[in-house]
């Protein structure tokens, strides 16, 4: 099949600028002496999951059980829920997951330890748990003070035991400013490297402590003590890694395949994918990549709107193919069945996206 016969609007994923990402941070993750653990909610595919493994990873992460549930039905073992997973309807599901593959969970609550514990007692199972600790995000996460306490009670925990803690640095990438990000990183990192401190002088052992997003990794993997690292989207990259030098526009592997279908003035166009298509997220359009002069500026579910400047008022006909990064990669990939790997002009690869709106 070539490019010319996908129909649009189509996920594209150029497979060597995929490859290169997931090799660069294997190869960085093992220079620092780190696991590397890929989060693959951002592409939710076994097969590329599957990759990343034979190129270094140690394991998965993902966000949510059901994630774990598809890519333990697909062949991947040893996955992190990065995430808490709480209530009675959960609970079994997960010990019926334990008992296949090798899983694990983060915590933030006494409550949540005690549930976790029962159920795994009722199957007979031992289960390895994270304590989330809140490194500045305020999402998630216990203070650095009081990991000790939930480190505790999960080694006292029948069916349950510590593997270390997870903070996850998210909210350090974010600013567009250099320097405001050092010092949220050197922030989070300090208060991560706390909480492990306190757990270790409650005479309790730390033997992973788990970090690490995109736009931060390649800063917060340089504190000691550091010993997993989690990022996510490194492995398509997208416009808000390029916006925070995280990534650029050459390493976003990941593009989103459109059809101008309306042309109404020489200054606008529309192609055929709107907020259907990409999600909107964090206010900000996708760019238009190989052209210039073209610029989205809203979105209605179907239909993006096109403002053409210069020569793209010439150049940019009706039924013309155009092509976008994603200013967020995670929630557009989400809204596709399948992602096509392209090496040039040829697919090489249909991906289904296995794992595609598993959010339980
Ligand atoms: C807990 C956790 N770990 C790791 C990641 C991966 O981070 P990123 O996608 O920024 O690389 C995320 C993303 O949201 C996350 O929530």
């Amino acid at each position: 099949m070539d490019k010319s016969e996908i129909d649009t609007p189509a996920l594209i994923v150029d497979v060597d600028v995929m490859l290169r990402n997931i090799r660069e941070m294997a190869k960085l993750a093992k220079e620092r002496g780190l696991k590397l653990r890929p989060h693959v909610k951002t592409h939710k595919v076994p097969e590329i999951a599957k990759i990343q493994v034979e190129e270094g990873g140690k394991g998965i992460c993902v966000q949510k059980l059901s994630e774990a549930e598809v890519m333990a039905e697909n062949g991947l073992d040893n996955i992190f829920i990065t995430n808490e997973v709480v209530g009675q309807l959960k609970l079994p599901r997960l010990a019926k997951l334990r008992e296949k593959v090798d899983v694990f969970v983060a915590v933030d609550h006494l409550d949540n330890i005690r549930d976790l514990s029962n159920v795994m007692k009722e199957h007979g199972l031992e289960l390895g748990v994270y304590v989330d600790v809140d490194c500045g995000m305020h999402r998630t996460g216990v203070p650095p003070d009081k990991a000790p306490d939930l480190a505790e009670a999960v080694t006292r925990s029948e069916g349950l035991y510590l593997v270390g803690i997870m903070a996850y640095e998210g909210h350090a990438g974010a600013p567009r400013d250099r320097e405001e990000r050092v010092s949220l990183i050197n922030k989070a990192m300090e208060q991560t490297l706390l909480s492990v401190e306190l757990v270790k002088r409650r005479g309790i052992e730390v033997n992973e402590v788990s970090v690490g997003s995109s736009a931060t990794v390649r800063y917060s993997s340089m504190f000691e003590g550091i010993t997993e690292l989690q990022p996510g989207m490194y492995v398509f990259n997208d416009y808000y890694l390029v916006e925070r030098e995280a990534a650029t526009i050459d390493s976003c592997a990941l593009h989103v395949l459109t059809t101008v279908m309306s042309r109404p003035s020489p200054d606008r166009g529309v192609v055929d994918a709107g907020s259907k298509t990409f999600h909107f997220d964090m206010n900000r359009y996708p760019i238009a990549v190989g052209v210039e002069g073209v610029e989205m500026v809203k979105f209605s579910e179907e239909h993006g709107w096109l403002i053409l400047r210069g020569q793209a008022q010439e150049k940019i006909r009706l039924g013309d193919r155009l092509e976008f990064i994603p200013y967020h990669v995670c929630p557009c990939v989400n809204q596709f069945d399948i992602l096509y790997g392209l090496r040039g002009d040829r697919v090489e690869r249909v991906w289904p996206v296995a794992a595609r709106g598993k959010v339980t």
